[in-house]
């Protein structure tokens, strides 16, 4: 038997120590909350990105009766960016939730679609995203982007095995 030891590294940080880039997004991020549609979760998640051209988009979570029908946050703000930037890499993306009158304490933490969909936005401009997690009692950075959030994932060349 062969044990295989997945290594990654996670920063924690305070508001305070984030960069001046990085607390850009995430003070975007917390404002896109405010433009959430969530009357079913009360979950309110709002996301920031920059791409590589240095453009900024942000989403947030929209709800729908018929539930599966919603989109997270982070989607809305990946997939807006690649219709008002097409072909544009994103190099950064802020994640942060506002829940029972306040932002959660811990890290938000997307969703496996938004995970998968981070798989796919970054083998296909081979650029790892930069991913922050806020929270109100600390931030998670993950520099090395969505290989650590979501190790063995299904890439488009995982397709070429079937060929
Ligand atoms: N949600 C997001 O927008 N992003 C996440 O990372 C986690 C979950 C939304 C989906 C739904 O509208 C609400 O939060 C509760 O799950």
């Amino acid at each position: 038997m062969k044990e295989i030891h997945l290594k990654s590294t996670i920063f924690m940080v305070n508001y305070e120590e984030l960069d001046i880039q990085d607390k850009e997004l995430v003070d975007l991020a917390k404002e896109a909350t405010k433009r959430s549609y969530a009357p079913y979760s009360t979950f309110h998640v709002g996301a920031a990105l920059r791409t590589k051209d240095g453009h900024i988009v942000t989403g947030c979570n929209q709800e729908n009766a018929s539930y599966p029908n919603g989109i997270c946050a982070e989607r809305n703000a990946i997939f807006t960016s690649q219709n008002l930037y097409p072909n544009q890499p994103i190099v950064s993306i802020a994640i942060a939730a506002y829940s029972n009158k306040d932002f959660t304490l811990s890290p938000v933490s997307p969703c496996g679609a938004c995970r998968q969909v981070m798989v796919e936005t970054e083998a296909r401009y081979n650029q790892p995203i930069r991913i922050i997690l806020y929270g109100k009692a600390g931030t998670y950075i993950i520099p090395e982007g969505i290989n650590v959030l979501m190790p063995l994932r299904f890439v488009p060349d995982s397709l070429k095995d079937f060929e």
